[in-house]
């Protein structure tokens, strides 16, 4: 049973490493890969697995324009020159061999996000502002006025947005920041999406910085918080009490083996050592001999088993002498 599992499981992984051996995807970059604005350069680099001969750009799924790649050339580079509104979506590209006549998948998508300078930056608010201890829930609002895309917020040194949500009609979005840690701490700002279907973003607004401070945890959050500054204990403890159950599983498991094996040693030993009862001697062997025999004689064959050679050679035992035993009932018929 489990080596049939094995050799499915192994059968299955051989099978799709072999199919994405032969049918490796392009990869897609985009350089620079963030503050891009209208008006500026960028640079789509598709990465070729293998020697191509041609290199396809897709933009919003329409092919956009296509190279021919020399064998030593594993990357094709498209230049995208003074960026406008609808340059801001998603682009693909893909590969083509001649010999086989073969063309590959496409690349996973890349997002050209472009921020278009005519937009205002939205407002930000961080609420309290001052004095936040570890275990607060903290509020940032951010304000996009008449514009209605989806408000993201972003903190620096993070590349991507940290969270994201529609404003309400007012154009306030307002994100909450539960039983902050030190690791909230930091420069926050708002930007929001203009533009229905264009990766069209405004500007960044100003920055709020938050800092949290460790000093006397309120009410609800544990006495001696971690130092790590990981206190938030809905995240951690599930992944700690699992972790050490498996661990407590795995030592009790090891134990049970061990004993086990301790035991039958144990088992072993005291068989090999217990008197009299030398093992592989000659056992008697009892018969049950079916009453009412007509002839009044039973003919058992019994096989001799000379006590002491082990490991008797092949020549000492040419032919096995064969011993009848005569058993009388002692009832005649
Ligand atoms: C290529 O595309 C096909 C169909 O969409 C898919 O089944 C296959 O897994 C893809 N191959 C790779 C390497 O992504
Ligand atoms: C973009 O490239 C063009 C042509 O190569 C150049 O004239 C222009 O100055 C570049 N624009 C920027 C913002 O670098
Ligand atoms: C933080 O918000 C949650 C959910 O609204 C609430 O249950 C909790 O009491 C709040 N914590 C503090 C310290 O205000
Ligand atoms: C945040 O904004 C203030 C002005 O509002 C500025 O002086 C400060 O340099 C900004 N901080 C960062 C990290 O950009």
């Amino acid at each position: 049973m489990a080596p049939m599992a094995l050799a499915l499981i192994l059968g299955w992984c051989l099978v799709a490493a072999s199919r994405t051996q032969h049918l490796p995807q392009p990869s897609l970059s985009l350089h620079p890969s963030q503050g891009v604005s209208l008006g500026d350069n960028v640079t789509l680099r598709c990465h070729v697995p293998l020697p191509a001969a041609r290199v396809r750009l897709y933009k919003d799924g329409c092919l956009s324009s296509e190279k021919n790649v020399d064998k030593v050339q594993d990357t094709a580079e498209f230049f995208l020159v003074d960026i406008k509104q609808e340059d801001a979506v998603k682009y693909w590209c893909q590969y083509q061999i001649l010999e086989p006549l073969w063309t590959s998948n496409m690349s996973d998508p890349v997002e050209l996000r472009v921020t278009d300078h005519s937009y205002p930056p939205p407002d930000i608010s961080l609420s309290p502002d001052e004095c936040v201890k570890v275990g607060m829930n903290v509020t940032i609002q951010c304000q996009n006025q008449k514009y209605e895309g989806i408000v993201f917020l972003h903190k620096d040194g993070h590349s991507a947005p940290v969270q994201h949500q529609e404003p309400d009609g007012g154009g306030t979005a307002t994100f909450t920041l539960f039983a902050v840690t030190p690791a909230d701490s930091g420069t926050y700002r708002c930007s929001y999406r203009v533009g229905g279907c264009w990766f069209l973003f405004s500007p960044l607004g100003n920055n709020v910085t938050l800092e949290v401070t460790m000093t006397h945890a309120p009410p609800g959050t544990p006495k001696h918080p971690d130092l790590t500054g990981d206190t938030r204990g809905p995240h951690w403890n599930p992944v700690t009490a699992v972790a050490g159950g498996c661990a407590a599983a795995i030592v009790f498991i090891l134990l049970l083996v061990v004993s086990f094996l301790l035991f039958a040693r144990r088992q072993q030993i005291q068989r090999d050592e217990s008197p009299g009862a030398s093992p592989r001697s000659p056992n008697a062997v009892q018969f049950q001999v079916p009453p009412g025999d007509c002839e009044g004689l039973t003919y058992a064959e019994l096989r001799p088993v000379t006590p002491g050679t082990c490991n008797p050679g092949p020549s000492a035992v040419p032919e096995p002498p064969i011993i009848y035993a005569e058993v009388g009932t002692g009832r005649p018929c």
